[in-house]
């Protein structure tokens, strides 16, 4: 790790202590805790997040790294600083409560930024760097790793909130992507830890079309997937403030859908079954899905489903299954 990385960490572990430390205790950071506390996360969550406040002042972090003799140079390349049209710097962060981004050990690498003024954009990160790489980054990998090991299971989420709301809702085996789709790397990150990961993006159209394709790069990777379903306009904070951790574990968690399920209900927007001739192409297109499972019985059972829904012999069904299954490379 270079001399210029290894400030930027110790601008980072600065910064992080600074605005926690601001937002439990000072007047300047009230906004940002009285911002949690309306959304009901608790002290003992916002410590083990280290969740933060940073003012709105234009040159509060900046002055503050200064006195601790920081090169400013290194702070505007990583993204820490803003430089401006007349070469000042100014805080990146301004008004905004923190989620300090950590690594696989621990240490802050980045921040993430929201508003709680309902300015734009919701979230801001720190810029991609050596040191933060999102496509590379899982939110509480660091915490969540021994969880994950343990149940053999991992549930991802969209969101920081998402997380933090299921911690503390004693759901510790939970991470989420840094507001990107999931990547290969990440994707092959977590095949190392687990078996199964259970995909619970929001319920609307961006989360559908996110899980499609977190889904479909996991099985890629040899990972088993399981896919939560949310309704429209929930997502899994939502979801926990209005109906605990205890549903949403038993509920959402317990409930998920295997690919196949998630892959009917997926297919349905492209189709209005009302119509003879869309039914029947919905229905070759599930039925070359499940030509892929490589189980007899699990072919079997959705198969069997499938019949029952659409009312389509058993035999119609198998036979098509056959014939695509004969035919695939
Ligand atoms: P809340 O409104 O605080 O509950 O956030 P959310 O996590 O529900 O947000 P949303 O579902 O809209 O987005 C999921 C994740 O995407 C967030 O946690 C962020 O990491 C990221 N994200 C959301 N909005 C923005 C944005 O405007 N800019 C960037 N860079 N990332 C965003
Ligand atoms: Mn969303
Ligand atoms: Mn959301
Ligand atoms: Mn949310
Ligand atoms: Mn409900």
């Amino acid at each position: 790790i270079s001399n210029d990385n290894q400030s930027v960490l110790s601008a980072y572990e600065w910064l992080t202590k600074l605005y926690h430390h601001l937002l439990r205790y000072a007047k300047d950071g009230k906004e940002g805790y009285q911002y949690f506390n309306d959304r009901g996360i608790s002290d003992e969550a916002i410590d083990i997040f280290q969740l933060g406040y940073a003012p709105n002042l234009k040159d509060f972090t900046a002055e503050f790294l200064n006195k601790k003799g920081f090169n400013q140079a290194i702070l505007v390349k990583a993204g820490l600083l803003s430089l401006q049209d007349d070469n000042s710097v100014t805080d990146r962060f301004r008004g905004r409560v923190i989620f300090p981004i950590r690594n696989n050990v621990g240490k802050t690498i980045g921040f993430g930024g929201r508003t709680i003024s309902g300015g734009e954009p919701k979230y801001l990160n720190s810029a991609e760097s050596e040191l933060f790489q999102k496509s590379k980054l899982l939110y509480n990998f660091d915490l969540a790793k021994k969880h994950i090991r343990k149940e053999n299971e991992v549930i991802l989420f969209e969101g920081y909130m998402d997380v933090i709301s299921a911690y503390q809702a004693d759901i510790k085996n939970v991470i989420a992507t840094l507001g990107t789709s999931l990547t290969e790397g990440q994707a092959k990150l977590l095949k190392r830890y687990v078996d199964t990961v259970i995909i619970c993006y929001d319920g609307d159209k961006a989360g559908l079309e996110a899980t499609y394709k977190a889904a479909n790069l996991l099985r890629k990777v040899g990972c088993q997937i399981k896919v939560a379903n949310l309704e429209d306009n929930m997502d899994p904070d939502n979801f926990i403030k209005m109906h605990g951790g205890e549903a949403f574990n038993n509920e959402i968690i317990q409930a998920s859908d295997t690919y196949i399920s998630f892959y009917m209900r997926y297919l349905m927007k492209d189709y209005n079954l009302s119509l003879e001739g869309d039914r029947i192409n919905y229905i070759e297109a599930i039925v070359k899905e499940l030509a892929m499972i490589e189980s007899s019985v699990e072919r079997e059972y959705y198969l069997q489903q499938l019949s029952k829904e659409y009312n389509i012999s058993i035999e119609t069904l198998a036979s098509e299954i056959e014939r695509h299954r004969q035919h695939k490379g």
